[in-house]
């Protein structure tokens, strides 16, 4: 096994560290990370493309929902951060896009998914979202 196919094969563990206190988003973050190791798993066991697009567009759907929530959230509580914030999630959508191109085309597929795994994880652990519920613990009534 290739240095990239192992890094693509290794799952990401959850770690309760990751806990934003908001059961939604980590129940979405647990979900989305779940259907992420399983799409790894898929890739490197050299599965083609056609065999999980009902897994790619469930995981679509999925991101786009819960970025929709944490928008929603931001919103509501008047989160100063929210459009950069919108902005890392609209980037990481677009990571997402060129995984699908990859792997439909068979090109960069391994490449293109550690770079949105590893994307997602950081925005989710130290990234924009570390604000965001900073943000919400601090205003929360
Ligand atoms: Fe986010």
């Amino acid at each position: 096994m290739t240095t990239a196919s192992t890094a693509a094969a290794t799952p990401t563990q959850f770690d309760e560290r990751w806990l934003t206190g908001d059961e939604r988003l980590d129940g979405d973050h647990r979900a989305v990370l779940v259907a992420i190791n399983n799409l790894g798993g898929r890739i490197v066991a050299g599965e083609r493309a056609a065999s999980f697009r009902g897994l790619l567009d469930t995981l679509e759907t999925d991101i786009g929902e819960h970025f929709r929530h944490e928008h929603e959230l931001m919103r509501r509580s008047l989160c100063p951060s929210m459009a950069s914030h919108d902005r890392y999630h609209q980037q990481l959508l677009e990571a997402f896009t060129a995984l699908r191109a990859g792997l439909e085309s068979g090109r960069d597929q391994l490449r293109l998914f550690t770079e949105f795994r590893d994307q997602f994880v950081y925005h989710q652990n130290e990234g924009a979202d570390r604000e965001m519920v900073k943000h919400l613990r601090a205003t929360k009534r």
